[in-house]
């Protein structure tokens, strides 16, 4: 047998571009290709890129110029572009840097094996086709190999929202959801696999509307369905907008218990002025209230969100707005970035905001949400929580895993394994994670 090819594989931006990477290792598993960890010794390398910043964008082009040594030493080596950059730039790609050989988007990639053989008889390969059929029914059932305790399952793709600021809608295409049986069959085979949470994906994950056995099933029902999956212990769902949080989803945070009490719900701004003008067709009230129903569902529920600091036109009233939001909601994690503008999006032609004001407003959005972090953090310690553990810490004797809330939290010297569920004692907060002793 010939020896086996080293697929090299970087993956930047949302968790979809990790579970993508997951199934482009497989795809090209079929053509011979095992995984490595280093550039280095790769036959092939695969950039699996996010279009949604600037700069995200543009360390892609950085990253490919430090190729430039390797593939001089080694000419057989070929580097492909995959995800949301790929999309978005297509061809443009190889003209700003011949050394790609393949470019290949989020909805073509069960083509990469057809793809990687065309770079092998010496031709580039580009495909960023929204084709007809779905990829997940062309790409093979996935391997059998053992793997850890948590996984993603991509259940939803896309996007029609359409706000002002975002490439997402043009990277990955209409909304498309995919039919629940086949989701609930690759649940159970992670679970034979060893996996034990599934977090479910799509950029509008609960916008789900995929066929069931009587008609398009909801979120909150696949959810459901998967609650009964045995040896599945704990559903994660993300990313939600406020508009597709549907009555049975906000009641199954509080009735369905596999369903874990973290809600990621991105709100972006607290000032309806520039709600309107990102086109988010809801308002801070209608949020907030939004909220408040969720918390009587599930009143220990913790609260994730995005934001946006200096979208265009956002006056320091505006930002005060999106203050007294944070101050009101009080997130457990949240997510801020200053607005970076991207060619094509409706907010691009408008009067931006200058560059040192977005910067000081993002650094103050980041200590208050820093502050209620911390704080929400810290009144853990004295509980007991359910503790999924993933891997070893950093200190000998230490295993650390997630509480239902997502906290880091590590026990040390513990009769504890990778995949087990704990209850922990918890007796310390410090910077990024809580410590505790299994009960
Ligand atoms: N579908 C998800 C995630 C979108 S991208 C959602 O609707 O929430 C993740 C986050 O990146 C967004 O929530 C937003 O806060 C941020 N983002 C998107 N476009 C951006 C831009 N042009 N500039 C700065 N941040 C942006
Ligand atoms: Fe982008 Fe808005 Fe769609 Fe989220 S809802 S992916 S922010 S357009
Ligand atoms: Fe980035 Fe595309 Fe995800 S732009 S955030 S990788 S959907």
């Amino acid at each position: 047998m010939s020896e086996p090819k080293k697929l090299f594989i970087k993956t930047y931006g949302c968790q979809m571009n990790v579970y993508d990477s997951e199934r482009m290792a497989e795809a090209l598993g079929g053509q011979g290709y095992v995984e490595t960890k280093s550039a280095d010794d790769a036959d092939m390398i695969l950039l699996n890129t996010c279009h949604i910043r600037e700069k995200a964008a543009e360390k892609v082009y950085s990253e490919l110029g430090r190729f430039k040594g390797l593939k001089a030493e080694k000419p057989e080596l070929k580097i492909g572009v995959a995800g949301c950059v790929a999309q978005a730039e297509g061809e443009e790609i190889m003209r700003r840097q011949p050394l790609v050989d393949l470019v290949v988007g989020p909805q073509s990639y069960h083509r990469l094996p057809e793809m990687e053989a065309k770079t092998r008889a010496g031709e580039k390969a580009l495909d960023t086709d929204f084709p007809e059929e779905d990829k997940f029914e062309k790409l093979k059932n996935r391997p059998k190999a053992k793997r850890g305790p948590t996984a993603f399952l991509t259940v939803q793709e896309g996007c029609d929202k359409f706000c002002a600021f975002c490439v997402v809608p043009y990277t990955r295409g209409a909304e498309v959801s995919r039919p629940a049986d086949r989701i609930i069959r690759e649940a159970q085979d992670l679970v034979e696999r060893g996996v034990r949470e599934i977090t479910l994906l799509g950029q509008n994950v609960n916008a789900y509307h995929g066929a069931g056995p009587n008609g398009d099933m909801t979120l909150a029902g696949l959810i459901w369905e998967l609650n009964k999956v045995d040896g599945l212990e704990r559903i994660r769902f993300t990313t939600s907008h406020p508009n597709d949080m549907d009555d049975a989803l906000i009641e199954a945070h509080g009735t369905c218990e596999k369903l874990m009490p973290y809600l990621h719900l991105p709100v972006q701004s607290g000032s309806d002025k520039i709600l309107k003008r990102m086109n988010r067709s809801h308002t801070a009230e209608s949020y907030l209230r939004l909220i408040e129903r969720i918390r009587e569902a599930r009143p220990d529920i913790l609260m994730s969100g995005d934001f946006i600091v200096g979208f265009p036109e956002e006056t320091d009233e505006d930002f005060q707005a999106t203050l007294d939001l944070v101050e009101e909601v009080k997130y457990g994690y949240a997510y801020s970035f200053k607005y970076s503008t991207r060619p094509g999006t409706p907010a691009a032609e408008r009067p931006q905001v200058d560059a040192e004001v977005a910067d000081e407003r993002l650094q103050r959005l980041q200590a208050l949400i820093t502050r209620h972090q911390r704080v929400i953090q810290d009144s853990m310690v004295g509980k007991t929580v359910v503790v999924l553990f993933e891997k070893s810490g950093r200190q000998p004797g230490q295993m650390v895993g997630k509480s239902e809330y997502l906290h880091a939290v590590h026990v040390s010297d513990a009769d504890v394994a990778r995949g087990d569920l704990r209850k922990v004692r918890i007796k310390s907060s410090g910077a990024n994670s809580l410590g505790g002793d299994v009960i």
